[in-house]
């Protein structure tokens, strides 16, 4: 990245095709945001600069800035993916399908990368077919193991995908879900699936989709373990480099709006009707035009402008605010904003490893659910508002007894 003085974007390299980016949003000095901090740790905290650029060759929307992948997942890892209801059916779904149109052969491998806790694997594993999850967060690796899933805990890139070609043979799904979005040596990665896949396999991966980002201006999507936004065209251009084709995309609903991308080798699929159609689509919408994300830029600061109004009209009539979900995504608006426990009192989550503990960066105390009761809250920010249905059908007392949700996607608005 190069400076900025004189009013040019900052450039950087793009880690999908080698292309150069320019910078489009700088949301600042940013925290890791699944590290939740003892009152000890406050010292040490790690910071990095979150800005966003997009790749004039491929149009890959990236980071401009690397976190090393160490800081992030680790054996303390906090986020379980079976925290949600609505997710647990959502890879349960994912596995039934996998099994029945992809996994069809006498003896089929099926692969995951970022298995995390099991969510999808336990199916396949139930089933009684042969996989393998990799999941270097010893933690949740753990967890996986103890629902019978096999689990090495270990990145998956190039070498440790070889090693896996050499023991268990060739893999005829490799999946991902939320993950591939995370890994900024994607050529490493996509290397490795040509190691391991077999001639006719698939790569499944789904994860946030930039048109979504870019029509709900839900830029609490970027944060350090978001490296990539990802989009049919971008996806088609990292395919065809490593000897591969994009062969379908399904749009998704969880988590804000995602895509499911299925990647082939080259030749050996016929691509379904609807990547063009995606493609045609983004291109008419101009989804990596510098003027959208422009536009997008700015509309990120309205949503702080506005927010911080509210939260602080909110104070001065001397309002309880809180906050609902520890999520990952919400370090981004918190630091991003300068929102800390002085505008939102605490955040209440269902993880036990964030409760107890500090929000990262700027501290707002995590309790656990049951401290959220109607007489002890007037208004509640919802910082995990990709499961809004989920968490405002389980609060409905809430509501009933005068509570307000606070959403700030697409943008700042008050429900009751
Ligand atoms: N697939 C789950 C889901 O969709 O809920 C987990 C998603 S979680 C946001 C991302 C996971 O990817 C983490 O558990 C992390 O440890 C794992 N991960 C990160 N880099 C990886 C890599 N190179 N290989 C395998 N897993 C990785
Ligand atoms: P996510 O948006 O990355 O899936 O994270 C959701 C966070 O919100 C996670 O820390 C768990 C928490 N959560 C609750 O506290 N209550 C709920 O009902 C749900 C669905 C999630
Ligand atoms: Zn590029």
């Amino acid at each position: 990245m190069t400076d900025s003085a004189d009013g040019t974007p900052r450039r950087g390299t793009c880690r999908a095709c080698g292309g150069t980016t320019a910078q489009f949003l700088d949301l600042g000095r940013q925290p890791l945001s699944d590290r939740f901090l003892t009152e000890d740790q406050l010292a040490d905290e790690f910071f990095f600069h979150l800005a966003v650029g997009v790749c004039a060759g491929c149009t890959m929307v990236q980071l401009m800035e690397e976190v090393p992948r160490e800081e992030m997942f680790h054996q303390d890892y906090p986020y379980h993916s079976s925290g949600s209801s609505v997710m647990q059916k959502h890879f349960a779904d994912t596995a039934r399908h996998l099994l029945e149109h992809e996994a069809t052969g006498p003896d089929p491998f099926v692969v995951e990368i970022g298995c995390n806790d099991g969510v999808m694997l336990r199916t396949v594993h139930e089933a009684g077919v042969r996989h393998l999850g990799f999941e270097p967060s010893g933690g949740v690796a753990d967890v996986a193991r103890g629902h019978g899933v096999r689990v090495v805990t270990e990145f998956f890139e190039e070498s440790t995908a070889r090693r896996v070609r050499e023991t268990d043979g060739p893999a005829d799904v490799i999946f991902a879900a939320n993950t591939i979005c995370h890994i900024p040596y994607l050529d490493s990665i996509l290397r490795g699936v040509d190691a391991l896949l077999a001639p006719d396999g698939v790569f499944v991966f789904e994860d946030p989709y930039l048109g979504d980002i870019l029509d709900k201006t839900s830029f609490d999507q970027i944060y350090d373990e978001h490296f990539f936004f990802f989009s049919a065209r971008s996806v088609q251009a990292l395919a065809a480099r490593f000897g591969f084709a994009l062969v379908d995309v399904e749009r998704l609903p969880v988590h804000g709006g995602e895509v499911r991308y299925t990647i082939a080798r080259a030749g050996a699929r016929q691509p379904a009707e609807r990547v063009a159609a995606l493609i045609g689509e983004e291109d008419a919408r101009g989804v990596a035009d510098r003027s959208r994300l422009d536009r997008f830029a700015a509309d990120v600061e309205g949503i702080r402008t506005d927010l911080l109004a509210l939260l602080n009209s909110l104070k001065a009539e001397g309002k309880r605010v809180v906050a609902y979900g520890a999520t990952a995504k919400s370090a981004t608006v918190t630091n991003f904003c300068g929102i800390g426990p002085d505008l939102v009192s605490w955040v209440c989550d269902t993880t036990p490893a964030k409760q107890g503990r500090l929000t990262p960066g700027t501290h707002i105390p995590v309790r656990t659910p049951d401290a959220f009761t109607p007489d002890a809250v007037d208004y509640a920010l919802l910082f995990a508002w990709n499961h809004a249905d989920e968490i405002m059908a389980k609060e409905q007392e809430f509501r009933r007894a005068g509570g307000q949700w606070i959403l700030y996607v697409p943008r700042v608005h008050v429900t009751s």
